[in-house]
């Protein structure tokens, strides 16, 4: 049997990949500020309370799932920091605004990635994945919603940065971006339905292999430029 651990389970992208590795037959350890949400979801589900920005509360979760090997961990939770006002808008730029999109976005998952480094490399697939954003392409750029994107561009470098500090135990690093899509954050206005988004992203996961380490691709495997 596989075990998932995802973060941000209980809603949007999360709570998809909460149901569609559960009803695969994975276990799922489903981290969420409200696991309550998760109860009723069939299979082999463990939900777990977690505030990833609290890192004492990371560390916590790491010890007590020592015993784990982690196959795939999904650091997917994330937020898209308020657009109110221009507040990631050149001209009216609120730094109270970076600062939680930062924390959440960007130092989160690396806590995350260190706390569970030896779980997953522990693991028969030993998969490392970041939920990041095309918008953290400098190479797509065209400008704006400052934080976002450099919250998910500065993300895009550390799982770089853990793709060569985690080769030596085999670890497979890649940036994943969802494509735009329909949920709380992307919005109704969004081109891709969940239902095409995560399927296809498990599809990506599923295939990588070690040559893959590294790598930022996009749901349907598109490679893209950093
Ligand atoms: N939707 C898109 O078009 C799109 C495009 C590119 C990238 N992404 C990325 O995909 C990921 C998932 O986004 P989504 O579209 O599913 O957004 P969403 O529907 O707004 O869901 C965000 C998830 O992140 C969780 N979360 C936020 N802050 C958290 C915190 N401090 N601690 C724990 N959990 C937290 C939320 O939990 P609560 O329910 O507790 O708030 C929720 O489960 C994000 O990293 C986002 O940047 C999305």
């Amino acid at each position: 049997m596989s075990t998932v651990l995802v973060t941000g389970a209980a809603r949007g992208l999360g709570l998809d990949f909460t149901k569609r590795y559960a009803a695969r037959g994975w276990k799922v350890l489903a981290c969420a500020r409200k696991p309550d949400a998760l109860k009723d979801i069939e299979g082999d589900i463990h939900p777990h309370s977690l505030e990833v920005t609290d890192y004492e509360a990371v560390k916590a979760l790491a010890r007590k799932l020592s015993g784990e090997a982690i196959d795939v961990l999904i650091c997917n939770a994330g937020i898209g920091g308020s657009r109110g006002e221009g507040a990631q808008s050149l001209g009216s730029l609120d730094p109270k605004v970076w600062r939680e999109v930062f924390e959440v976005n960007t130092l989160a998952p690396l806590m995350m990635a260190e706390a569970f480094a030896d779980h997953v490399a522990r693991s028969r697939q030993r998969k490392l994945i970041a939920i990041s954003s095309i918008l953290g392409s400098i190479a797509n750029n065209n400008g704006g919603r400052y934080f976002y994107r450099a919250s998910k561009s500065a993300l895009n470098m550390e799982w770089n940065c853990l793709a060569r500090d985690l080769a030596g135990k085999n670890v497979i690093c890649v940036a994943l971006h969802p494509g735009w899509v329909q949920t709380d954050m992307g919005g109704s206005g969004a081109p891709l339905t969940i239902e095409q988004s995560v399927p296809g992203m498990i599809r990506v996961i599923d295939g990588l292999e070690l040559s893959d380490n590294g790598r930022y691709l996009q749901y349907d495997g598109t490679e893209l430029a950093w």
